[in-house]
């Protein structure tokens, strides 16, 4: 019971509908106010210069390059008639090149491109590129892009406020030893929407719920300049509540959360619903619940107080149904944590609150997005289908199903249709540099 009390500052239950409408409220006020005018809101609402989707006329090899939550991707992608084919190579970007030097970061990425196209024996060709950074930019072309500020674990320096694609393209030629055309920069919500659409043309948001959390959606272009037609926006949502319009219900454990951060203060919303911070969350719980004596005999281990201990994999694997709580007990002992079975059953009650409240913010904030796109059509039913991909959405057991059922209760006039994305954002990057060259050719 006494854990219980300590809980209902995180659970939404019974006034899950009453605070989850304040945050749809609060978030298409969010939306509404970044298209108006982008400094006085915490949401960007970003152009993407993205006006198509993909109509399958797209042929021919393209380099995608993907740097995402947790790792860079390099792709070759391939569009034949009916078909495309894809080949990729995963690079892991160590933590002293995310967060040293900008030059040392695109380096780095210049490398991996250099070892992906030696491996593909494309060393000596010059192919179109679609480059997914999956940071805020602010852009003014579909091939040009500045980096607003860094999000989830990157803090390179000399970056924010310069171009990124020119600095993709110097750290290439320092190097002197291979060539790419860069036609195209896109956020991942973007190229995630790209790839689903094009299987499916109903796909017109992109969503993304992995180390980070955002959306985009096809805005109409006369809200924004006053032309028959739509744009890609890169909302951004992430930073919904840095104007403090969130505080009601920021728990002490957000607050936290975010002290400890790298980014103090920013990107509220995306510290309560994301990856890199839902296991912050539990051990900031957890902390509080053994200094209470109510968990781990009262002991706080040094494990406990170690920052990032619980990654979204253990988080994923505590909640699993398929678990016994034997095998939860011993996930948390090859963690470092030593507890009973009654401990074990704590832990995981915790999991579950904290990552329930995550999918529900998450289809508050869907369900403000849907709704708003319904109005724009001067619609009384939306039909839509969204992509969706990253290591939450996928890999958690429940975060997909809590986030589909706010969202039909919370927008009961939308058939919002989840489609998982099947290669990344990669292949949306790859589509849009079709598109893109399509249009430059033209
Ligand atoms: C990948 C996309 O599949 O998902 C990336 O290709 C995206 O562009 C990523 O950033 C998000 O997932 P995570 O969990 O790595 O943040
Ligand atoms: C962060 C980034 C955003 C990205 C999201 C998901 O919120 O700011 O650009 O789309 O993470 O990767």
């Amino acid at each position: 019971a006494a854990v219980a009390q300590r809980l209902t500052s995180l659970r939404r239950q019974p006034r899950i509908s009453e605070q989850l409408q304040l945050v749809k409220a609060r978030m298409r006020s969010g939306l509404d106010a970044g298209l108006r005018s982008k400094s006085s809101s915490t949401i960007k609402m970003l152009p993407s210069f993205v006006y198509l989707t993909p109509d399958g006329t797209e042929r021919g090899k393209y380099l995608a390059l993907d740097l995402g939550g947790t790792n860079f991707r390099a792709l070759l992608v391939r569009f034949k008639k009916q078909t495309s084919r894809l080949y990729h190579k995963i690079y892991t970007i160590p933590l002293e090149i995310m967060q040293g030097t900008g030059e040392e970061l695109f380096d780095h990425l210049a490398q991996c491109v250099c070892d992906f196209l030696d491996y593909m024996g494309l060393k000596n060709t010059r192919l179109p590129a679609g480059f997914t950074f999956s940071f805020p930019c602010e852009q003014s072309a579909i091939d040009t892009g500045t980096l607003v500020a860094w999000t989830k674990g990157f803090k390179a320096t000399d970056s924010e406020g310069h171009d990124v694609v020119s600095m993709l393209r110097e750290a290439i030629k320092r190097r002197n030893d291979i060539d790419l055309d860069i036609v195209a920069l896109i956020n991942d919500t973007v190229g995630t929407m790209m790839s689903c659409a094009h299987e499916d043309q109903r796909c017109e948001i992109g969503m993304i719920a992995g180390t980070g959390t955002n959306l985009c959606y096809m805005e109409e272009l006369k809200n924004i300049e006053k032309i028959e037609q739509r744009m890609c926006i890169n909302t951004e949502w992430g930073g919904l509540g840095d104007d403090g319009c969130l505080d009601d219900i920021i728990t002490l454990y957000d607050t936290e959360v975010d002290q400890n951060s790298i980014n103090q203060g920013k990107q509220r919303f995306e510290k309560m619903t994301s990856g890199m911070y839902l296991g912050e969350v539990v051990r900031q719980v957890l902390l509080d619940l053994t200094r209470r004596g109510l968990l781990f005999k009262g002991h706080v281990s040094e494990t406990l107080k170690t920052p990032g201990i619980f990654e979204t994999k253990y988080l994923s694997q505590i909640e699993s149904d398929r678990l016994a709580l034997l095998q939860v007990r011993s996930i948390l002992q090859q963690l470092g944590l030593h507890g009973t079975c009654h401990d074990s059953i704590i832990v995981k009650h915790v999991c579950l609150v904290v990552s329930r409240r995550a999918a529900q913010l998450c289809g508050a904030g869907m369900a403000a997005v849907v709704d708003k796109i319904r109005e724009n059509r001067g619609l009384d039913h939306l039909d839509i289908a969204v992509g969706v991909d990253g290591s939450l959405y996928k890999l958690h057991p429940h975060f997909s199903q809590v986030l589909k059922e706010t969202v039909r209760v919370m927008a009961p006039q939308c058939d919002v249709t989840f489609q998982p994305s099947e290669e990344g954002s990669g292949k949306g990057a790859a589509l849009i540099a079709a598109v893109a060259r399509r249009k430059r050719d033209v």
